[in-house]
């Protein structure tokens, strides 16, 4: 396994593996890798031949008062999970090569970003999209994984790739979870005991929408106050927003549709959580037409 702060060394490695026939794959991440960041990586092997992990703790899309500077860095803990999950290449740029003195130009998506994530957090996707769009350029990947954990994420980037051309395939992989259904997060190492039990309402209201909506149910604005009251039954749980919404657009749904997603942002004492989930309802089955 190579490792590199060097864009023009990651150019090279890349340049090399391709002159030989590789397909290059891509996992950007901010480091603090655990069992969702390697199922990334999995898949990204399945899918290419040579794999580039990125670990860079992007400052531009944390607001001023955010964890920035707390966001855990264990970066031989890192490396030693990238070479045990078979990648080839760790990217770890410093703040000054991606964003040199004068730094001035952003990439920004427009209506998907502005709800949810977008609404809470005002700069949070333009600095995503700067900062995906600069590793896609430096890596220049075939494919890219990304999580569906960070369902909002994924659905920008899917947007910028479909809408700046950019030769590159989005696989988006589901959320790990740990056996009770607490989503894997850097961030759950903030949690003390207590309120990683409390944490557990936000998989548990997920699950509650998944069952009332195969059982029937269809009053959205309802059915979102029930997960709520769900979270906020439990100790130190504040619910930012819980919606149903359009799988693409993000939009709110205002009546049931065949493919819906939950999305959850919660803070859980002073940790901030996100979760979300798929709802695929039965078709209907077509009534035989009349012979
Ligand atoms: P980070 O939070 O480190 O996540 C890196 C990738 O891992 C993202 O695609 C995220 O969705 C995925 N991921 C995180 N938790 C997961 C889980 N439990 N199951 C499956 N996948 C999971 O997301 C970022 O970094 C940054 O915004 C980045 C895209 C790297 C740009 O800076």
């Amino acid at each position: 396994m190579q490792t590199t702060a060097e864009i023009a060394e990651v150019r090279r490695h890349v340049r090399t593996a391709r002159a030989q026939g590789a397909r290059i794959g891509c996992v950007p991440t901010m480091g603090a890798l655990h069992a969702g960041h390697l199922s990334l990586v999995e898949r990204c092997r399945s899918e290419s031949d040579y794999v580039c992990v990125t670990i860079f703790v992007n400052p531009t899309q944390f607001a001023p008062h955010e964890d920035l500077a707390k966001y855990p860095r264990p970066m031989e803990d890192d490396l030693r999970k990238c070479r045990a999950a078979g990648v080839d290449l760790v990217f770890i740029p410093d703040v000054p090569s991606l964003y040199p003195d004068g730094y001035q130009t952003w990439v920004s998506v427009e209506e998907v970003t502005q709800p949810l994530e977008g609404a809470m957090r005002p700069e949070h996707f333009r600095g995503v999209t700067t900062v995906v769009t600069k590793l896609f350029n430096i890596v220049q990947p075939d494919v890219a994984c990304f999580g569906a954990k960070d369902y909002q994420q994924q659905a920008t980037i899917r947007r910028m790739v479909r809408d700046l051309d950019l030769p590159v395939e989005i696989v988006v992989c589901p959320t790990v979870r740990e056996p009770d259904g607490l989503a894997l997060s850097s961030r759950n190492v903030y949690l003390s005991p207590e309120e990683r039990q409390s944490a557990l309402s936000l998989s548990a209201s997920l699950q509650l929408a998944a069952d009332r909506l195969a059982t029937g149910a269809t009053d959205l604005r309802g059915l979102e106050q029930e997960m709520i009251d769900l979270m906020h039954a439990q100790p130190g749980v504040q619910v930012q927003y819980t919606v149903l919404a359009d799988p693409d657009s993000l939009e709110t749904l205002t009546q049931l549709q065949p493919r819906m997603v939950g999305l959850i942002a919660a803070m859980v004492g002073k940790t901030r959580l996100i979760d979300n989930r798929e709802f695929n309802l039965p078709q209907p089955t077509a009534s035989p037409s009349p012979r």
